[in-house]
């Protein structure tokens, strides 16, 4: 059988990986997918930029609308990132009845309900696995393996960028920024950096779990998002004193009351084999009533893993090419018309520990007014910490860690701590998470 013709939007780190790939195992993909796979047509924004892939055959063209136009082509994989230009390519290529490979997390993410509906209407597939988690194929575990499963919950560190961050943090007491510059350099960095560190990246991929595992349409205005910039080698330091590490989480849970979507830096045991998942890697921890917890591990950028999960999703492509669309998995794992309008749990109702970290006039009763406005909310104390004044000035820090307490609550107790008098700073808060 003839192979199947494929056109590439974007040439750089994923674009070149994924052809790397389809050449090296070209011979072990075509015996999975029962037919050769070769990319025929590719665009690229600077044809003269050096590669790390070889040419070969590939037509090249700096306009990406000509791939997605060509007759020839039965899949368009979409790696050129952003929700606007990729959005008309990706909903152009449908149209022309072509399916479709992204590792687009922001366009799935923000464009996704949208995009999947005209594909259903078209009779194609649309296929993500590279925008979560990268190389991890954490998108087929939870759609496919965990199939019979009622998903409790997941929590994932799932952008590398934040976690070499807060890894070189800790084990080399670097600096927040110029760590940072290294992961650029690096090329683990999104085009825009702030989307790693203010974890906006990490919410497009939390959204899209999200939804493949509670059934619900992808809502990624929803996701309460907080990012690791405020957080400080003394955090670092003072949650490593108590027996925890900080990790920058996105967590999905299902209760009773609605459903929590959040990524925030968290506190979570160092016991826990995730809190020991370092450097650029990523993990993806889901707790399912049937298998209990799994947990998935690997690497969640760079050129070949992140291609890892384009080829895969190209094979899965082929192989269903001659299948009823009616018969296909479906794109959010459950059929389109079961999906659940569960609520969404409003930030202010979720109830999490708390690490509170704050600097104090070292003079007698301080701790006594901070314990009362907490104890006024409810609030109980379960560890301290307090650490002498480098100088009269700067205060002591006192940190302490709480039950578990309504973020209301909490928001109300910090505010009351912050106009104290002798409360030197603002309060800082991480959320705390067993995983247990
Ligand atoms: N900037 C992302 C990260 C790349 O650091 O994880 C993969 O999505």
């Amino acid at each position: 059988m003839n192979p199947v013709k494929t056109g590439l939007l974007g040439l750089g780190t994923v674009g070149g990986g994924t052809v790397n790939v389809l050449t090296r195992n070209a011979q072990e993909i075509a015996r999975r997918a029962g037919r050769g796979i070769v990319v025929t047509h590719a665009s690229a924004r600077d044809l003269e930029k050096p590669r790390i892939c070889d040419i070969g055959n590939i037509r090249l063209t700096t306009d990406p609308m000509e791939v997605v136009n060509d007759p020839d082509i039965a899949i368009v994989v979409e790696l050129i990132g952003g929700d606007t230009l990729a959005f008309d390519l990706v909903m152009q290529a449908i149209a022309n009845g072509k399916h479709v490979v992204t590792a687009n997390k922001a366009l799935i993410a923000k464009n996704g309900n949208e995009i999947f509906a005209a594909a259903q209407r078209q009779g194609v597939m649309v296929a993500f696995e590279a925008a979560v988690a990268g190389g991890i194929p954490i998108i087929k575990a939870i759609r496919e393996g965990l199939a019979g499963n009622r998903i409790e919950w997941l929590a994932g560190i799932i952008n590398g960028t934040g976690n070499f961050i807060l890894t070189e943090m800790r084990d080399k007491g670097r600096d927040f920024a110029d760590v940072l510059k290294e992961a650029q350099q690096l090329g683990y960095a999104e085009a825009d950096p702030t989307f790693d560190v203010e974890g906006i990246d990490a919410a497009h991929k939390l959204t899209i779990l999200a939804a493949i595992a509670f059934g619900i349409p992808l809502q990624f205005d929803k996701v309460y998002t907080e990012g690791i910039s405020a957080i400080t080698g003394g955090d670092v330091s003072y949650a490593e004193q108590l027996g925890y590490r900080i990790k920058h989480l996105g967590i999905a849970r299902q209760t009773e009351r609605g459903v929590e979507l959040r990524v925030h830096p968290t506190l979570i045991p160092e016991r826990r084999l995730i809190a020991n998942v370092d450097g650029v890697m990523n993990a993806v921890l889901v707790q399912a009533d049937a298998v209990g917890p799994t947990l998935y591990y690997g690497a969640g950028a760079g050129a070949d893993p992140t291609a890892s999960a384009v080829v895969a999703d190209l094979v899965d492509v082929v192989r269903a090419l001659t299948s009823d669309p009616e018969n296909r998995v479906p794109h959010l794992a459950f059929q389109p018309d079961a999906l659940a309008d569960l609520p969404i749990l409003p930030m202010e109702q979720v109830e999490t520990a708390c690490y509170l970290r704050m600097r104090a006039a070292d003079r007698p009763g301080v701790l006594a007014e901070v314990t009362r406005i907490l104890g006024d909310q409810g609030i109980s104390i379960e560890a301290m910490l307090q650490k002498e004044p480098p100088t009269e000035e700067e205060g002591a820090t006192i940190i302490m860690l709480t039950q578990k307490v309504v973020e209301k609550n909490m928001n109300r107790a910090i505010e009351q701590i912050q106009s104290l008098d002798p409360i030197l700073s603002n309060v800082t808060r991480i959320r705390m998470e067993s995983l247990g």
